[in-house]
């Protein structure tokens, strides 16, 4: 390009999928400040283009096919001009169709067929319920942060749905209250929980609507398939007949037990439509179901890293049935010091994890 020529600032409204057009919530892509004097990346290379052709003198029609298949670079829903709120997003039953075939391979990880079945140990139980304190505990802190945003003001339920509480409840009943600190804090995070959090906290500075893709899989997932796996957790692990009168309690499960929810199959309707009523443009629902696809991948990554700390027998000890809730751990070392050791093993997890990012990183190109 010559030196007196400019690239065309871009400017809002214009298809570009770097730039806010004028019905695009705040939330997208880059700020409003920088989309003032930004550069559309696709109109320079158009710019850049046309002054090749001018140089080799080559005939117009030429430089129209070239630009042609430029444009067609842009993602297809860009290509359309001006990117309108939809009025009717089906959200609800896009994502539910959109992860179904992550939902089939999560049932079919070890680790969540061991825990239909009833295979599962207390130890890994305990792994489970201590990785998902730290996924939760970051959603909801980003929820919480991003509540007035349009579109996660739809779908924000803490009152119903907020599970770190719960989770803080499971570990003192596993663990003893004396261990709670330890296996809560920063040293006590996984590879596979550590990728998992860093995800949550790149989709909310990149697009705070992605939230609602890691709010729908977790929270749904467990007024779901959840409730299936806490009857399971109930006769094989806490094994409690379901003839006691334990069996209608929540010791230990205090994560499935959604008290302030009178009736899940009405609350999971209510959220569906919440979806539904999200304000989001086509290009934005497309990346919603991309990140919830994701959100399934780094939960199996997550089921994953437990059956290979199980099997390098690399999992903290619960309490013994008899000192269960009742008596704190005298136990303070513990049986799995986080170290390099970590890192040692996680071939599966890791495996996962990086087809996951693949695909993720290409998403994230286009954000
Ligand atoms: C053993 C493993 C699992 C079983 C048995 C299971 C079972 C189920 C069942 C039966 C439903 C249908 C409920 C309904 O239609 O109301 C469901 C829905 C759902 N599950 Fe799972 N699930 C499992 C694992 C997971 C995992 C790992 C996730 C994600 C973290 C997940 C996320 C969801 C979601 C988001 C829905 C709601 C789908 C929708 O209605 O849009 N599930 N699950």
């Amino acid at each position: 390009m010559s030196a007196n020529q400019t690239s065309t600032p871009v400017k809002k409204g214009d298809a570009c999928p770097f730039i806010l057009s004028d019905n695009e919530p705040k939330e997208t892509l880059i700020s409003e400040n920088d989309s003032k004097n930004a550069t559309c990346p696709f109109d320079k290379a158009k710019e850049d283009a046309k002054d090749m052709m001018h140089q080799n003198g080559e005939l117009k029609t030429e430089y129209e096919v070239k630009i042609n298949s430029l444009n067609r670079l842009l993602p297809e829903t860009q290509q359309k001009k001006g990117q309108e709120f939809l009025s009717d997003p089906q959200l609800a039953f896009a994502m539910k169709e959109g992860t179904k075939v992550v939902h089939t391979a999560a049932e079919d990880s070890i680790f969540t067929k061991r825990f239909l079945s009833g295979a599962i140990t207390k130890d890994e139980y305990g792994r489970y319920i201590n990785s998902l304190y730290f996924v939760y505990k970051t959603m909801e802190r980003l929820l919480a942060q991003y509540k007035d945003h349009p579109t996660i003001q739809m779908v924000y339920f803490p009152y119903e749905l907020n599970r770190e509480k719960a989770l803080l409840k499971d570990i003192e009943y596993y663990y003893g209250k004396d261990r709670v600190a330890e296996l809560t804090s920063d040293s006590n995070i996984t590879p596979a929980v550590q990728s998992y959090i860093k995800t949550l906290q790149d989709a909310a500075d990149k697009n705070p609507s992605l939230l609602i893709a890691h709010s729908y899989s977790r929270y749904l997932g467990d007024l779901s398939g959840g409730q299936i796996l806490a009857k399971r957790l109930k006769k094989y692990v806490l094994k409690i007949d379901v003839t006691d009168a334990a069996w209608d309690s929540y010791h230990g499960l205090e994560f499935y037990n959604f008290d302030h929810i009178a009736n899940n199959n009405e609350f999971k309707n209510l959220y569906r439509q919440r979806l539904d009523g999200a304000r989001v443009t086509q290009y934005t629902k497309d990346l919603i179901i991309a990140e919830a696809i994701y959100s399934f991948e780094l939960n199996i990554a997550l089921f994953d890293e437990i059956q290979v700390l199980s099997e390098a027998k690399k999992l903290h000890a619960t309490l013994n049935d008899n000192d269960t809730y009742t008596v704190a751990s005298e136990r303070s070392v513990s049986k799995y010091a986080p170290s390099a050791d970590w890192f040692v093993g996680f071939a599966t997890g890791a495996l996962t994890l990086a087809v996951g990012l693949s695909v993720y990183n290409r998403i994230s190109e286009r954000l």
